[in-house]
């Protein structure tokens, strides 16, 4: 059994009613860590086990950084952030018109900018960790959905970058990119057994979804304490669905 030294670890998750960010949520709150889980939906809607949930939408103006203070003050600190929001915006470069990407770069990009540089003066305080959700798609973008694939191609270039410049505050920030993984919006994108079947058949090594948990698992190792030498690096949980080495 490995202590993943998570006991009393203030950790603040978005996307935390859905998916992978639920799938961490839980699994955080199970090793002893205080959560503060951020969603859109009501509260009732939230993981059970968590420190507290904070109810916004991450694309009103200011909410990003509203979230920070609130968890901070509900968590009395912070210590780690994972962000896990997200939304695909689907459709060809084509049809994608101004409110397109502008929707798609606002939750994508520019609210977890927003909450990481409020979360920042915290975690300079800490030996912070942060791990953001990228996608496979940032670097190996397939066709359509070229708001979000090139929202997530910045959001890494920008973690990079962060890495770089927090490493010497004790800052450690990592990516993860996952390959399909079953919730609530892929479900949407393949909505059958038939449909998810063949297409990992054709693209998928391991010849199935992931499951959230199996994202989170590494969410978890990165965020945590005992991660102390990982950092400025993209973690793929895609089943081997990678082509690049
Ligand atoms: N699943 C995959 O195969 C896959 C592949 C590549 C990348 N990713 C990335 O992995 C992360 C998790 O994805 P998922 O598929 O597990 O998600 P999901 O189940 O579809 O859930 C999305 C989450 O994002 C939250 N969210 C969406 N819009 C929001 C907004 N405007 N303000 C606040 N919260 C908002 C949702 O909150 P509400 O429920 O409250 O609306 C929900 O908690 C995302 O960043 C996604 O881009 C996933």
């Amino acid at each position: 059994m490995i202590d993943l030294g998570l006991d009393g670890w203030r950790v603040l998750v978005t996307g935390a009613t859905s998916g992978i960010g639920r799938a961490v949520c839980t699994l955080l709150a199970g090793e002893g860590a205080h959560v503060a889980a951020v969603g859109r939906s009501a509260a009732g809607d939230h993981p059970s086990g968590v420190a507290c949930t904070i109810v916004r939408d991450l694309t009103d103006d200011g909410a990003p950084k509203g979230a920070v203070e609130e968890a901070v003050a509900r968590l009395g600190g912070l210590d780690a952030v994972v962000w896990a929001a997200g939304s695909a915006v689907p459709g060809p470069f084509a049809d994608a018109g101004e409110s397109a990407w502008d929707r798609g770069l606002r939750l994508n990009l520019l609210a977890v900018t927003q909450l990481l540089r409020g979360a920042l003066p915290h975690l300079r305080q800490r030996p912070g960790r942060i791990v953001v959700l990228t996608a496979l798609s940032a670097a190996e973008p397939p066709a359509s959905q070229s708001v979000s694939n090139a929202a997530k191609a910045a959001l890494a270039a920008a973690a990079k970058t962060l890495s770089r410049e927090v490493a010497a505050d004790g800052i450690l920030v990592n990516c993860i990119a996952p390959g399909r993984v079953r919730s609530r919006q892929l479900d949407t994108a393949f909505p059958s057994d038939e449909v998810r079947t063949a297409f990992s058949r054709r693209h998928i090594p391991l010849g199935r979804f992931g499951t959230p948990e199996e994202v989170a698992l590494f969410a978890v190792l990165l965020v945590s304490p005992r991660n102390t030498y990982v950092t400025g690096q993209t973690l793929a949980v895609d089943g081997g669905m990678a082509v690049s080495m």
